[in-house]
């Protein structure tokens, strides 16, 4: 497994970022373990999760099974509901309960909420550093602008500041491209990207014109179809190309990913062992400068202003949302 320097932190964490979303949801707590240990006997040391993951269920989980590996593991989670200074020290408190834990590796803010308030945010997590419960901070889906803007209220009082950023990103999720990569590269901030096999859209899991497999996310994640119908075309390009190389689809969504410029690591999302033990070789696979543009050109997606993933439109409508 290959490695990078997270950030400007001097870290070396494994880049591939293992996400634990599926933990105690599709994956029972046996299944998780298996998918653990696989990882960690695969070199990877970077682990993703969050308070929100399962009403708290996934942390849990992840505490019990990462027993006697811990000190192996750069690991990240992130705060729920709000960004109010209390809540902050609240919400990490809780995970760090849940997974029995002196410290986190990483802490990061969800998602930017309306009318934040950036200078208490800041000074809280600073706080959460000072007290040695995370090494250091993130965020995820916060445009460049906001990222900025936090960062820069950090440094004028002497608070850590984000060093990695955790967005959406994947063969047609692509507006991250605009703004928020060229800043990661600039500024060396980690990305670390999540849906990079597009909910199993590119892990070759669903066909154009077949009906969604019943076990699967398409069953109740209504973008599964919509994606599914919008990119059928590119999706049987894809599917094509890698099975001409003689590649899991899975491998080769990550690949592209790993690939792209400003990429730190891409965070792998599996249900099952059997799907990361796919997942996993795509560490090795190697891609020319002529593949990574037919894949990219392939789905011909315009990069437009989606880097709160989408699903935050005032973000893109106004700047009018926060106090320094
Ligand atoms: N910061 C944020 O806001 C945020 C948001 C979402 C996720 N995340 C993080 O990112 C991680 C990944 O997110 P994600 O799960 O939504 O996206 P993803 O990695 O694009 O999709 C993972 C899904 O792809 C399918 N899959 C994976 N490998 C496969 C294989 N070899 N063959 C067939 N299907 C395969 C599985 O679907 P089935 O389960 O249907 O088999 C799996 O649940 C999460 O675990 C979490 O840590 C962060």
């Amino acid at each position: 497994m290959n490695t990078i320097e997270f950030a400007n932190t001097g870290v070396e964490v494994s880049q591939m970022c293992l996400g634990t979303m599926m933990f105690g949801d599709r994956c029972d707590e046996a299944e998780s373990a298996r998918i653990l240990d696989t990882a960690v006997d695969h070199g990877v040391t970077f682990v993703d999760t969050a308070a929100a993951y399962v009403g708290g269920e996934t942390e849990k989980i992840l505490g019990r099974i990462i027993k006697g590996k811990r000190d192996k593991l750069f690991i990240g989670t992130k705060v729920t509901k709000n960004v109010d200074p209390d809540w902050i020290t609240q919400s990490l408190d809780e995970s760090l309960e849940r997974m029995q834990l002196e410290h986190v590796d990483l802490f990061m803010i969800h998602w930017p909420r309306q009318n934040m308030a950036i200078a208490p945010m800041m000074e809280a997590l600073n706080k959460a550093v000072e007290a040695g419960k995370t090494r250091y901070i993130g965020c995820c889906n916060f445009p460049a602008w906001l990222l900025a803007h936090c960062n820069a209220v950090a440094a004028s009082n002497g608070w850590a500041q984000f060093v990695n950023n955790q967005i959406p990103y994947n063969l047609f999720e692509r507006g991250a491209e605009v703004e928020v990569l060229p800043q990661a590269a600039a500024t060396n901030i980690a990305i670390t990207t999540y849906r990079s096999l597009a909910l199993g859209l590119l892990a070759g899991k669903y066909k154009p014109g077949e009906p969604l497999p019943e076990d699967s996310r398409g069953q109740t994640d209504e973008r599964v179809p919509l994606w599914l119908d919008k990119y059928s075309d590119a999706l049987k390009g894809f599917n094509q190309f890698a099975a001409d190389r003689d590649l899991h689809p899975a491998q080769l969504a990550a690949t592209w990913v790993r690939h792209s410029p400003g990429v730190a690591a891409p965070i792998v999302g599996v249900s099952s062992e059997r799907q990361l033990h796919a997942s996993l070789k795509a560490f090795d696979v190697e891609l020319s400068a002529e593949e990574y543009k037919h894949l990219t050109d392939l789905f011909a997606a315009t990069a437009v202003q989606e880097e709160s993933g989408g699903n935050f439109a005032p973000l893109r409508r106004t700047f009018d949302l926060v106090t320094a």
